[in-house]
């Protein structure tokens, strides 16, 4: 018998026989009465389906509806019913929610309440942007702010301490107070713990699907009803989820969520922390990977323009070989990646220091949305002359792509906004960007122009963001 054990609103259970690809979501709701975790968009947009999962390296707010019981084992989940007191006090954030009128019709209120009590768990108080992935249609968001900010000072309940104490050791005994005796059953799903087990049960079974973060997986379930098997679920391999500062040199593990590496990398790369700010919301960003992003080959990904920028080498293992490559060679054409069946994303490296490294992202909504063009410019220059040019978009072809007519043309000349005028122009010749939904082919190509006249604005010290007013 397959089995799954975590922690429940702080009880423990086991869950038998559910299908590797059952989300969270339908679980509560369908299985255990838990209807308060609400279903809205189903595609990770709105988080009406916000949860609480704790592990080893802390307390998260994830969207239940792309999130498969695999991904829980051995953690702790707190849905909206375990968030007041166990009398029934309220928390602080619904307190607050109370006094500062934070809900009308109290659809999106759960997910607000989960996403809230996490942050305020955590000590976060740039609520909006976590809050960005909480969308509710009728409230207003100034209200829910007012009360997230009145809840700031409140100490954080003690029943909100106790998942952050129990980790898998404890939890796999555990299940609705039973042991689990004998040699650990098997989960549905294979569960990898580390990249060398992942390598061999790949090579094995080249046509399964590996699934890191599920925000892009969740969807292919959720929206295309596909069923999937078999599965590898990437979420226990933690050597797969490290960064390491090598000197000259970072290298980041495929397993490496965007929140993480938004922590690790916005000091030294203040935009590209400024871009992964942006990228999505703050529960997509605590499940997907960057290898994931990488893996999907998506033309519109934020990721790949920003490595891509930074002379990125993605680092691929099938088995024990093991062959690295510039990331741009990876993207073949639409969809098509140079991965072999059963090769995956190991890592990636990117050097330690590109101080003029700057990444613009345009969509139609600030927060939580996919990019309609993703600029990103790496140019060096000696004495005021551009030695070396990485420009790659994403939005402007089928694959991220640099521009290479306009990066050939920059070389050894002036960094200026005449030189940048004239190299504009050959953005025509390194894209024919399609129309769709999000942009229309002739703006993507003059956004494009005009990102590059703004990145040398940029490096002048000129103000380019029209969300920050300078003097
Ligand atoms: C609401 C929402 C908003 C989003 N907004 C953005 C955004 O602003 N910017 C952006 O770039 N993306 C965005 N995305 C897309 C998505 O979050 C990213 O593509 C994400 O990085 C995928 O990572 P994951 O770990 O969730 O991948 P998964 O969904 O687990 O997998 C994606 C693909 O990669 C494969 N894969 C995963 N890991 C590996 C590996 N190590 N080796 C080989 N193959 C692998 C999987 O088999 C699958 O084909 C959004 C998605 C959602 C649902
Ligand atoms: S139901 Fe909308 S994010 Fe899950
Ligand atoms: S209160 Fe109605 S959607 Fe937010």
């Amino acid at each position: 018998m397959s089995q799954i054990a975590f922690h429940l609103n702080g009880a423990p259970v086991r869950v038998s026989d559910e299908a590797p690809d059952r989300t969270l979501l339908d679980w509560l709701r369908e299985t255990r009465g838990l209807t308060g975790t609400k279903e809205g968009c189903n595609e990770g947009d709105c988080g009406a389906c916000t949860v609480m999962v704790t592990d080893a390296t802390g307390s998260r707010a994830l969207n239940a509806c792309i999130l498969f019981l695999p991904q829980l084992d051995g953690k702790a989940v707190r849905t909206v019913e375990g968030i007041a007191g166990p009398e029934g006090q309220p928390h602080p954030v619904q307190q607050a929610m109370i006094d500062h009128h934070g809900a009308q019709c109290g659809f999106c209120t759960p997910g607000f309440i989960v996403s809230m009590a996490t942050a305020h768990l955590n000590g976060a108080t740039d609520h909006d942007d976590q809050l960005a992935g909480n969308l509710c249609r009728c409230t207003g968001y100034a209200p829910i702010i007012r009360a997230a900010q009145a809840a700031e000072t409140a100490p954080v309940p003690d029943w909100m301490k106790t998942d952050r104490d129990i980790f898998r050791p404890q939890i796999s005994q555990g299940g609705e107070g039973e042991a689990r005796g004998g040699a650990e059953p098997p989960l549905p799903g294979f569960r990898p713990r580390t990249s060398d087990e992942l390598a061999a049960w790949y090579q094995a079974n080249p046509e399964a699907t590996l699934i890191a973060g599920a925000t892009d997986v969740g969807l292919w379930v959720t929206k295309q009803l596909r069923a999937l098997s078999p599965v590898a679920f990437l979420s226990g391999v933690t050597d797969l989820q490290q960064i390491e500062d090598q000197g000259d040199t970072i290298r980041i593990g495929a397993g490496v969520t965007i929140a993480a590496l938004r922590h690790a990398l916005a000091p030294r790369f203040p935009s590209l922390g400024e871009l992964l700010r942006r990228y999505s919301s703050e529960q997509v960003r605590n499940a997907a990977t960057i290898g994931g992003n990488i893996a999907n080959g998506s033309p519109i990904g934020d990721g790949p323009p920003a490595l891509i920028a930074l002379g990125a080498v993605l680092h691929l293992r099938r088995g024990d070989v093991r062959r690295k490559m510039a990331l741009e060679d990876f993207f073949i054409e639409y969809r098509k990646q140079d991965r072999q069946p059963g090769e995956f994303v190991e890592a990636v490296t990117i050097p330690a220091y590109a101080p003029d490294l700057r990444c613009y992202k345009l969509s139609k909504r600030f927060d939580q949305d996919i990019s309609a063009v993703c600029g990103c410019f790496n140019l060096e220059t000696v004495d005021g002359v551009i030695t070396s040019a990485r420009i790659a978009f994403g939005g402007m072809a089928g694959t991220p792509k640099r521009a290479a007519a306009v990066e050939a043309t920059l070389i050894g000349k002036p960094m200026t906004p005449e030189m940048a005028d004239a190299a504009a122009a050959l953005m025509a010749q390194d894209f024919t960007p399609l129309s769709d939904m999000r942009a229309s082919s002739a703006y993507r190509l003059q956004t494009a122009q005009n990102m590059l006249r703004r990145y040398v604005h940029d490096l002048a010290g000129v103000p380019v963001s029209v969300l920050e007013v300078r003097a």
